[in-house]
């Protein structure tokens, strides 16, 4: 029988539509998630172990009952805000919890692992397109903790204990094209999800921090990658990893920097729906433009977003909030960010 995949964190919204990926390519998993953030109802396919990568012994019980080929890991912790008021939290979940997975993992012979990098590795880039070899030069814990896997990897590798690629999403959005799961972060932090539920009546406005950058309207650029797109760059990523290809770090984005008007006036095509738009001051820390350069992705990968128009990405996600509207009913959304 052909060995499983265990996916950590996949109750959550990227590690879901993972498991949808992975069922529709007859691809055996087991789904390990303490529920920190995600939700049971998200897991359509594959068995359920509910416990934390704080659990040693229960990864050594996970690893011991089951025949694991390799590991696609999201589970963490992902809030920038909260990285900053609560790091431990950050450095704990992110680091310790995938020390005790990189162990389990070494003390049952699982060698592949695809890691949940993240664009916050680079910091504040100030380059238009920011390829892999910019400057790692995160500014918050959360940030830091992902940069720092990314080099205990990178240490784990080169013992021989394993083989890795790392890869560093930009903006996940848009949802299941099918309607079954969705994005659904509490609270929300994420600028499409937050445009969609204004405009679904059930956030009051939507706020725009900052419209005086050097950006051709003044709003910040962000590269909005379709969930899907992801998780197939995932199993890509894993047959480079079973073909014995080298650990990689790799980019994951379109190479299409959208601003945040342009995101809302999407939206507001999209959804034939108005709302308040609030213009806000500055955030502190937010780079006025994080943009990939995903070109190694697609020459070693052969990876090409297929869904990777804003349009898409937004009416995706958009039959998504419609979804959730009408099973939370209006005006009950959370305070977020955008
Ligand atoms: N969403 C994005 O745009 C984005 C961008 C860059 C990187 N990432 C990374 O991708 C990964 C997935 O992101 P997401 O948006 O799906 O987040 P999510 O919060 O929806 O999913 C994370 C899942 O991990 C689980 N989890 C957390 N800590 C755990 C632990 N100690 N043990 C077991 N399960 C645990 C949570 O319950 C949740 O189901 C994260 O590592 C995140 O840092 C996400």
């Amino acid at each position: 029988m052909a060995k499983k995949i265990l996916v950590t964190g996949g109750a959550g919204y990227i590690g879901s539509h993972m498991l949808k990926d992975l069922k529709a390519r007859g691809l055996a998993c087991v789904v390990l998630d303490d529920l920190s953030t995600g939700y049971a109802e998200n897991i359509t396919h594959g068995e359920f172990v509910k416990a934390s990568l704080a659990d040693p012994s229960a990864l050594g019980t996970l690893f011991a009952g089951h025949d694991i080929g390799a590991v696609i890991h999201f589970a963490g912790f992902s809030l920038v805000g909260e990285s900053v008021t609560q790091p431990e939290k950050y450095w704990r979940n992110n680091l310790i919890g995938t020390k005790n997975l990189l162990d389990a993992m070494a003390r049952a012979g699982v060698r592949r692992l695809i890691f949940s990098s993240t664009a916050a590795v680079y910091g504040r880039p100030d380059v238009s397109l920011i390829p892999e070899d910019q400057p790692l030069r995160p500014v918050n814990p959360y940030g830091a903790s992902k940069l720092a896997v990314e080099m205990m990897l990178a240490d784990y590798a080169g013992a021989g204990l394993l083989d890795f690629t790392a890869l560093r999403y930009f903006n996940a959005a848009g949802a299941d094209p099918e309607g079954e799961i969705g994005e659904c972060h509490d609270p929300e932090t994420h600028l499409i999800p937050l445009v969609l539920q204004a405009a679904s009546g059930r956030r009051a406005k939507i706020r725009v921090f900052g419209d005086d950058y050097d950006t051709p309207d003044g709003t910040c650029l962000r590269d909005y990658i379709h969930v899907t797109d992801l998780c197939a760059a995932h199993y890509l990523a894993l047959q480079h990893l079973e073909g014995g290809g080298e650990s990689l770090h790799l980019n994951l984005g379109t190479g299409a920097g959208y601003s945040v008007r342009e995101v809302i006036d999407c939206s507001r095509r999209v959804t034939g729906r108005d709302f308040t738009v609030e213009a806000a001051p500055r955030r502190a820390g937010d780079p006025p433009r994080l943009v990939a350069d995903s070109a190694r992705a697609r020459d070693i990968l052969g990876w090409k977003p297929g869904r990777a128009d804003l349009e898409t990405i937004i009416r995706d996600a958009w039959n998504w909030e419609k979804k959730l509207g009408q099973k939370n009913g209006a005006g009950k959304a959370g305070e977020g960010e955008t």
